[in-house]
């Protein structure tokens, strides 16, 4: 729904379809993987009181609602647009974080570049917010999700390249045991080199915390541990 730092958008297509009637994802984000199952019963849980407030935010706007945020120009301070002061935590988190591609927190200026361009996000996003109205959004750490035989799509801070979220503090070795004790149909994201899984590689993706040119260029090799 919105761009996001370490987003499965690029690569939620290539992990295996979900084969339980209900999804969750513990480490929510904007929750690439569940968007592209969206009809599934899906779960999520997100620790970020920011990234939990613009799902709380979509899920009860109405199309209306967001086409009516104001444009925004590259560069420009957010506290300048037309009614920001008025308006709600979650629809100042969604421009701060839509106005600057691949963000971990909402910036309080726009790209300069602004890669994903806002403007033309508004009307995919109010497309969109049918397909999350039936979902069950929890803010909270990982391990309050409900204990279920479902698909679980895992995808904590990366081990090595997690430190850009506000929460990022992961006891592994505990995450590599709760994430083995889930019931049913388990995925678990990381980078290439984390250790702390027996992960295999999945793909080599385009770098997504671009600030440069020469970003767009970069890759990043992604792995996965897989249990059925
Ligand atoms: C790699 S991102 C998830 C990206 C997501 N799969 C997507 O497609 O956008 C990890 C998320 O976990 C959240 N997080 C960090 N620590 C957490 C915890 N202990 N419990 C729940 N969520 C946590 C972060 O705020 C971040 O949004």
């Amino acid at each position: 729904m919105f761009s996001y730092y370490g987003s499965k958008s690029k690569i939620a297509k290539y992990y295996p379809a979900p084969n339980h009637l209900t999804i969750v994802e513990p480490f929510a984000g904007s929750a690439r993987y569940s968007l592209r199952w969206f009809w599934f019963d899906v779960t999520l849980i997100e620790k970020d009181e920011k990234v939990f407030a613009v799902w709380d935010f979509l899920q009860k706007a109405s199309p209306r609602d967001i086409l009516s945020l104001p444009d925004v120009e590259n560069g420009v301070p957010l506290n300048s647009l037309p009614n920001w002061q008025q308006m709600s935590d979650g629809e100042r988190y969604l421009i701060g974080f839509c106005s600057n591609g691949g963000s971990s927190q909402p910036k309080n200026v726009s790209g300069r570049h602004n890669f994903n361009s806002w403007n033309r996000d508004k009307k995919r996003i109010s497309e969109s917010l049918h397909k999350i109205r039936h979902w069950n959004i929890i803010q909270g750490d990982y391990e309050v999700a409900p204990d279920i035989d479902g698909t679980w799509f895992i995808d904590p801070p990366y081990q090595i390249k997690g430190k850009w979220y506000k929460h990022h503090e992961i006891d592994y070795p505990a995450l590599a045991a709760w994430s083995k004790s889930r019931k049913g149909q388990v995925m678990v994201c990381e980078n290439e080199g984390a250790d702390w899984l027996p992960f295999v590689h999945l793909r080599d993706i385009p770098f997504t915390h671009f600030k440069s040119q020469s970003d767009l260029r970069r890759k990043t090799s992604e792995a996965v541990y897989y249990k059925e």
